[in-house]
Formats: structure tokens, sequence, C-alpha cells
């Protein structure tokens, strides 16, 4: 218990001192908006002036990226005047992270003062009303990956015991997002994210399964870091970019390939939406 307990202890410090390196090389405190962008959605943030990108390999402790599609770095600029950070690629437990280090980035905004955070991936569609390139904001979520970041020693300073988890997802940020939507002509679905931790992806009977259980989409991210956000306290928002249709009635190879592809297509159009948002939120 005590060694878990220093274990703990020295992750929130790693996290301290991360953030002491991010505010020290941007200069600036009062950024309050985070993005973090998925599988081939690196580039969504067209409206963004960059005024400071940070490689993860040079932010203290950080996690090291091992996919490829993803850019691994930190990225703070203004979206229609107002600061905010995007997190240009993610850690994933398939990578061999622990649910603590696929955390770090939110912890690290938690740090650094983030009040919203702002969700993307790369999913496959398991509601028949969606084609590939749809867009869907995360309703609800459900964690199937059998981890939980919160494991552990508790520490009260970043976030309590047992935090509710039944409004995760902003209805507010919803509505801005179905109102920035609007604006831009996008059809945005609603709907649910199953978590999954991977790498294999879903058998036919699995996305029967997933379909059953209530979920919409299927991913291999986002909800250890949504549940280390709302342990932060942090206001909620997600968006799955529909990569493929997981049809167990006719299955199909999903390669990463084509995934990438479709995401980095469909990229710009989800840019335009999430600079809707922070213009609205
Ligand atoms: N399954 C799991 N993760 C994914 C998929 C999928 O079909 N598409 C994009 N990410």
């Amino acid at each position: 218990m005590q060694a878990q307990q220093q274990k703990n202890d020295f992750y929130w410090q790693q996290v301290r001192e991360a953030a002491a390196y991010v505010k020290d090389y941007i200069g600036v405190d009062g950024t309050d908006i985070a993005i973090t962008t998925g599988t081939g959605l690196s580039e969504s943030m067209v409206d963004m002036s960059p005024e400071a990108q940070i490689p993860y390999d040079r932010i203290p402790h950080f996690p090291a990226s091992t996919v490829k599609s993803h850019a691994g770095r930190l990225i703070f600029g203004k979206i229609h005047g107002r600061r905010v950070f995007i997190l240009q690629g993610r850690f994933h437990l398939y990578e061999g992270y622990s649910a603590p280090r696929v955390c770090f980035p939110v912890r690290l905004m938690q740090a650094l003062g983030v009040k919203t955070l702002i969700v993307t991936n790369a999913a496959g569609g398991l509601c028949t009303d969606f084609s590939a390139g749809d867009i869907m904001a995360i309703s609800d979520h459900i964690n199937l990956t059998g981890e939980n970041p919160l494991v552990g020693p508790n520490n009260e300073d970043w976030g309590i015991r047992f935090p509710d988890m039944s409004a995760v997802y902003d209805t507010g940020l919803m509505n801005c997002a179905m109102q920035a939507a609007q604006k831009s002509g996008i059809h945005l679905h609603k709907g649910v994210y199953a978590g999954l931790k991977g790498p294999s992806l879903e058998t036919p009977a699995e996305l029967r399964f997933l379909r059953q259980v209530g979920a919409d989409a299927v991913g291999l991210s986002t909800v250890m870091e949504v549940i280390a956000a709302v342990h932060s306290r942090m206001r909620i928002c997600g968006f799955s970019m529909i990569t493929n249709i997981a049809d167990p009635d006719q299955p199909e190879p999903a390669s990463l390939e084509a995934i990438i592809q479709i995401a980095q297509n469909a990229a710009p159009v989800l840019g335009e939406l999430l600079s809707g948002i922070v213009r609205e939120a």
C-alpha cells in the first residue's frame, strides 16, 4: 500500500513538473480550453493561429507516442481570440500504457487550469444511419476496457474518490456543437461511444453485442481520458469521426490506412465544427 502511495505521489509530482515546463515555455496563464485530436485528425484545427508548439518529447515525463497516425505535440494558440491548447496525438491502453499514463495529458491540462476538454477520435460506426465520414457528437460512453484511471489511492487535491458519471458530456457544449454544426451546414449525429482496449478490432459477434448494449460507435480511446477529466471537474464534449461502418451482418476487413485516409479527408469539417464550438462555448 505504501509503495502504491509513493508511486501515486510520484505521478502527481511529474504532472506538476510537466505543467511548470509548459507554463514557462508559453509564458501566459489562463488557457481554459483543450482539444485532443484523434487518429488522422491532427490537421483538423485550420482556424488556429499557433503561438507555440511543443513536441511531446520535450515535455518532462510525457509519454512517448508510438502510433504513426498521431503527431505528438502540444500546440498553444488562439481560436476566435480564445486561448486553446491542442493535444495533437494521444496515448492508448493498447500501446501498453497504464490508464494513469494514458491520462497524463489530461492531468497536465488540469494542472494548467483547463476547464473545458473537447475530445475527438476515429471510430467505427455501429448505427445503421451512419456513413463513413460522418461525425457523431458523443452523448455518453460505455467503458469496456476493463480499466479505470482512478484505481488506487485517491489524491483529493486532484478530485474526489467517487466521481459522478450521470452527466459526463456537457449539455451546454452539446447545444453549442449543434448550433455550430447548423451554422456550418454539417450534419451532426448524436450517440453512445463504446471504448475498448484493442488493439485487435471487433469480431462480428462483438459488434452485434455492442449494438445490443446501446453503442452507436466503437473505438480504442477516449474513455480513460474522459474519466480523468470528470475527476478533474472539467466540462467535456466529444466527437467521433466515423471512419468505417462496422456492420456485423456484412463484415468487412477494416484497414488502418483506410481509417486514417477517411479521417484526414474529413478533418477540416471537424475542425470547422470545433472552432465553431470554441466560438459559441
Ligand atoms: N473499431 C475500433 N476502433 C476504430 C474503428 C473500428 O471499427 N474504426 C476506427 N477506430
